[in-house]
């Protein structure tokens, strides 16, 4: 075994003299200025400051010289090392705040860019109009009741006080199936939903019934023959026409805003007795002085007629098996198609039922 080398001499080792540092660590800066991006600076990092990387190499060198030489070696090395770190972490810092910003450029969205657009359907607005109506009765506690379009004559006509001879079975222009044996018409107004109802249920009831109805009317601007009601229908104890009044101001205001409210005019339904024709307030002019000559919705009547109702006939309750001396009922039924036609001002009936989606999307995503 040789013994300690005193003798030896450092400026025979290379790669600690003094240029030789100077030169690894300028290279090393250099190197991380050069680097343009993180991943560049990367590999460099790897060159310059890992662990094999020349400046680390020559301080393991240090220990291998002779103690009076080591501690000039280990300066030297040691700040050149310092150096290379400080400057790597700089130009890290450069660079990750330069890749941020470049993300931030590359990754904005323009939102003034055109857009393939798919055109969305809408729902029919008279879906929405007929939800809306149940909902607004919903709200005070009725029930949604519903009856199928294809009736028994007997629950369209018979049972609601209108017999085969009686001269108001003509008023509705019905139409009916083959074969005429199964006595099945297309119900031409939603009152059977009344007579199914009080034959279902006991009172006290509260329903409304919006659904389809069919009369064999022409399809042009004010007609169609098929068409939508909306019914509604009380039987509890000491029901009044004030009831119905209530009721029908009520469901005017939330149509056709606050302060639209009914009268009654004397009619005639064989189902209801006494009946009424419901007027409205005219939702444009509201009938007042000035504006209701002119209005072109009510033409200058200042009132819309809205629909039909009354107090449900004795009869009708007994047809349908309701103690008539106890119980007593009102009943109302409205046009949806004509209350959506003055509402949305759309002039021509056929539109509603042409399918167009044009037509559904222009109202039907806000009733
Ligand atoms: N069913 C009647 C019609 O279609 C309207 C109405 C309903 C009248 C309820 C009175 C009570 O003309």
């Amino acid at each position: 075994m040789s013994g300690p080398n005193t003798d030896y001499d450092p400026v025979e080792v290379t790669a600690l003299q003094a240029e030789q540092v100077t030169a690894m660590r300028d290279e090393a800066l250099a190197a991380f200025a050069a680097a343009g991006d993180l991943a560049e600076l990367k590999q460099a990092r790897l060159d310059h400051a890992g662990d094999r990387s020349p400046l680390a190499l020559a301080n393991r060198e240090i220990g291998a010289l002779p103690p009076q030489a080591r501690k000039e070696a280990g300066q030297r090395v040691g700040q050149a090392r310092g150096a290379v770190s400080k400057a790597l972490a700089d130009r890290t810092a450069v660079l990750e705040a330069e890749a941020e910003e470049r993300m931030l450029v590359e990754e904005t969205v323009d939102v003034t860019l055109p857009v393939v657009r798919r055109p969305r359907g809408a729902r029919h607005p008279l879906t929405l109009m007929s939800e809306y109506i149940a909902d607004l009765f919903v709200a005070m506690g009725w029930e949604v009741a519903e009856g199928p379009v294809l009736e028994a004559e007997w629950l369209n006509f018979d049972a609601l006080n209108l017999g085969p001879d009686h001269p108001a079975r003509t008023m509705q222009d019905t139409f009916w199936t083959e074969p005429a044996d199964d006595h099945l018409v297309l119900r031409t107004h939603t009152s059977p939903v009344q007579a199914r109802t009080m034959l279902e249920r006991t009172p006290p009831i509260y329903v409304i019934c919006p659904g389809r109805v069919f009369r064999t009317d022409p399809f042009d601007a004010t007609h169609s023959p098929m068409f939508h009601q909306v019914e509604g229908l009380v039987v509890d104890e000491g029901i009044t026409m004030a009831h119905l009044k209530g009721s029908l101001d009520h469901f005017a205001a939330r149509m056709f805003g606050e302060g639209i409210t009914t009268r009654f005019r004397p009619s005639y339904f064989p189902f209801t007795e006494p009946s009424a024709e419901v007027d409205m307030v005219c939702f444009v002019c509201r009938g007042e002085v000035g504006a209701v000559d002119e209005c072109r919705t009510c033409k200058g009547e200042g009132w819309i007629e809205w629909g039909g109702c009354g107090v449900v006939n004795p009869r009708v309750l007994a047809a349908c098996g309701i103690d008539a001396d106890r119980y007593r009922g009102f009943a109302f039924g409205m046009g949806i198609d004509r209350s959506f036609m003055f509402r949305s001002g759309a002039g021509d009936m056929r539109a509603l039922f042409e399918g167009d989606v044009r037509f559904a999307s222009a109202f039907g995503t806000d009733w």
